[in-house]
């Protein structure tokens, strides 16, 4: 293992610098390590395992004493080796799979059941949803959360009114001609991002929101309340998943042998103008 000295450092990989979703986790994790005298290294891993290799390497040897994870890494035993074999706890949250270990969890699950039944009771019957390609853990909960409510209503969902695409602005307004096949009355986008893709496909489709085609998103970051409709969305606590994070890593840097701890964070709907009562 190579020689290292505490840096106060903590390393920390998400995927996406650019959404606001993981800025806001950022600024948590941020205020709670200043607070106690750490200094976060950053690094957004764009979803490709070379460079997470690379940065995890390079937190090694700038002396990080802990690492946050929120990226989906392929193979936790990989980290595992690399990182217990440094004697730098991580934790791992939102992106990444679930372990054994110190957890921040917020209930994806419920939140596509939220959705669900918020669509259903507004009239929505012919849904088409808009996921990542590769989804994560924790997009996949919030995706079954969802089918499972319209399957308890006698309602389905068919595998292709699910529409594959990248989790951003642009994956969103790319997946736009698709979503619209099946003529839905309402879309489902897994992020917020994605739902304001769609916005700008829609707009150019020539449809309008509410009116003619209803959207929710997923996240409640705050562009969601300056687009016009402002979007209807799950709200996650990023801010306070950012600082929980930090909170355990920074216990767990203190002691090592401490059990585990799970924090558990509240989600809520947020209810906007996105919606159309077609009831
Ligand atoms: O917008 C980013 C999404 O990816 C969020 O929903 C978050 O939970 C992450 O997995």
């Amino acid at each position: 293992s190579l020689i290292r000295r505490s840096g106060r450092t903590i390393g920390v990989l998400v995927p996406n610098i650019n959404n606001p979703f993981f800025s806001h986790f950022l600024r948590g994790i941020e205020s709670v390590a200043m607070d106690n005298g750490y200094i976060p290294l950053i690094f957004g891993s764009n979803n490709n395992q070379k460079l997470e290799s690379y940065y995890l390497f390079e937190s090694i040897r700038r002396a990080a004493d802990g690492m946050i994870i929120a990226s989906a890494i392929s193979d936790v035993s990989y980290i595992d080796n690399i990182l217990n074999q440094n004697g730098i706890p991580y934790l791992l949250t939102d992106q990444a799979p679930v372990a054994d270990g110190d957890q921040v969890d917020v209930n994806n699950y419920h939140g596509g059941e939220l959705l669900a039944n918020y669509l259903i009771q507004k009239g929505h019957q012919r849904v088409t949803v808009v996921t990542d390609q590769h989804p994560t853990l924790n997009l996949k909960q919030r995706l079954t959360g969802f089918l499972d409510v319209f399957r308890s209503h006698g309602l389905s969902i068919a595998d292709e009114q699910i529409v594959e695409t990248e989790l951003t602005k642009l994956g969103g307004y790319h997946a736009t001609k698709q979503a619209l096949v099946h003529n839905p009355t309402a879309i489902f986008a897994l992020n917020d991002e994605i739902a304001i893709g769609l916005y700008r496909g829609i707009h150019e489709a020539g449809l309008r929101i509410p009116d003619d085609i209803s959207i929710v998103g997923y996240d409640d970051i705050d562009l969601t309340e300056y687009v016009t409709p402002t979007l209807t969305t799950i709200h996650q606590p990023s801010f306070e998943m950012g600082e929980s994070a930090a909170k355990l890593i920074l216990k767990r840097i203190q002691d090592r042998d401490r059990p585990f701890q799970s924090v558990s964070l509240p989600i809520e709907l947020v209810e906007r103008e996105s919606v159309k009562n077609i009831n």
